[in-house]
């Protein structure tokens, strides 16, 4: 028989913050805590931790419920009611902003909160880690998670650990045709990345490793699509990673943040594009132009589906400290290099690519622009109208031809 199953998920949303966009009031993070201590007592989780990226409360639980699971996923909902609760009390900025329906239908997806979920035999060590990104979309993972799986040159892994070496699977979404598809590196690396380069069209959902180890990466994608006609992705999305033995080690899964100064779409109103910022959670906050777009990388031991940080053995209530990647010195060149890219892109302006393409920006003026300018535009093939003939004035008798004079 095999071992039972463990679900790892993150479900995250943005209920409301001080001051603008730029981060969670702690009572809403220890409202969300309070709810997951009672589903931890009550046995609906085994363990959590709440934490945030900028303006967006992420909860991290563990469970033996499986994905989309009703009543894992109906306790987030409930932490993202009470934490709404209290945004609104406090009249905080965009209280409730990622609940879009009134009712609770069984699993977050479609009701505004994103999620990211894996489940796995657990191996006999779990280190696992939690990226999560604020001001940007999923697509934003595809850069790194390609460097990672897929590159020699930056993951030594993929040439000398056996298992690494047999590849992965891709899970890849095409967000337009609303389709995914499952393509294989090393084979296909170059398909791949013919589709992945395209970050407005197709994002990475899910990494597999042909070793048999299981699901490697899961991206949350939960927005990823076209309402109305219209791109909406801007979901400032979560990652999951599990590590070594087979897999990326840690140190892989890190490194590209360090070597590559990455730019992502959103930032400012979801409509620009800046540099990946690295930083601990509680350097997350949009100080700079409501950025730039933000990334934390987390980490945590699994034990027996229990997460284990760098608090003693048995911590009850969601009190772990994970260790923070991102958060530490060797990052400062990182972020030196990201305010100097992303400084850069604005002071193109309003002017691409510091601004996206019209069909990516999140907010957009044009519309309105072009109804009021309907009657003014003229085809550049329209033939000028001829003026209205003037009226010639009566014809004079030709008077008598003057000698010309001559101009000097
Ligand atoms: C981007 C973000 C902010 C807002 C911006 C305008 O994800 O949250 O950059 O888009 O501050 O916000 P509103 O329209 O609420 O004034
Ligand atoms: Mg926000
Ligand atoms: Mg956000």
């Amino acid at each position: 028989m095999s071992a039972e199953k463990v679900t790892v998920s993150i479900i995250k949303a943005d209920v409301g913050s001080v001051v603008g966009h730029a981060r969670p009031h702690p009572s809403m993070l220890d409202a969300a805590r309070n709810v997951l201590k009672d589903a931890q007592k009550a046995g609906t989780i085994e363990d959590f931790y709440v934490t945030r990226v900028g303006d967006d409360i992420n909860l991290y639980m563990t469970h033996y419920k499986g994905e989309n699971n009703k009543d894992v996923h109906g306790a987030a909902w409930e932490c993202f009611q009470q934490a709404t609760k209290i945004a609104k009390k406090m009249k905080l900025y965009a209280a409730g902003q990622d609940i879009l329906t009134d009712a609770f239908s069984g699993n977050v997806k479609g009701a505004g909160p994103g999620s990211a979920e894996m489940t796995f035999e657990e191996r006999g060590s779990e280190p696992l880690l939690f990226f999560m990104a604020d001001k940007t979309e999923p697509s934003a993972y595809s850069l790194p998670l390609t460097r990672i799986f897929m590159d020699p040159f930056t993951t030594t892994g993929l040439v000398i650990d056996k298992r690494a070496k047999k590849g992965f699977d891709f899970e890849i979404q095409d967000v337009m045709a609303n389709k995914k598809v499952v393509m294989s590196a090393p084979e296909e690396s170059w398909s791949i990345l013919s589709l992945l380069g395209d970050t407005s069209r197709y994002a990475i959902k899910r990494i597999i490793s042909r070793s048999g180890i299981g699901p490697a990466a899961v991206v949350s994608t939960d927005k990823l699509n076209m309402t109305a006609g219209r791109y909406v992705g801007k979901d400032d999305p979560v990652c999951i990673c599990r590590c070594q033995s087979g897999l990326p080690s840690v140190g892989e899964y890190t490194q590209p943040f360090i070597n590559t100064t990455m730019l992502v779409a959103g930032w400012m109103r979801g409509s620009h594009i800046g540099a990946f910022y690295p930083c601990s959670p509680e350097d997350s906050d949009p100080t700079y132009y409501d950025g730039p777009p933000r990334i934390c990388c987390l980490g945590f031991q699994l034990n027996n589906g229990k997460l284990q940080g760098l608090e003693p053995y048995g911590a009850k209530n969601g009190e772990h400290i994970p260790v923070d990647f991102f958060g530490t010195s060797t990052f400062d060149n990182a972020r030196r290099c990201a305010i100097k890219a992303s400084k850069f892109m604005r002071s193109q302006g309003p002017f691409v690519p510091s601004i996206l393409g019209a069909e990516e920006m999140e907010y957009t003026s044009r519309p309105d622009v072009l109804k009021e300018l309907t009657n003014r535009f003229v085809s550049l093939d329209e033939k000028p109208k001829k003026a209205a003939a003037k009226k010639a004035p009566a014809k004079k008798a030709p008077a008598k031809k003057k000698k010309a004079v001559e101009v000097e």
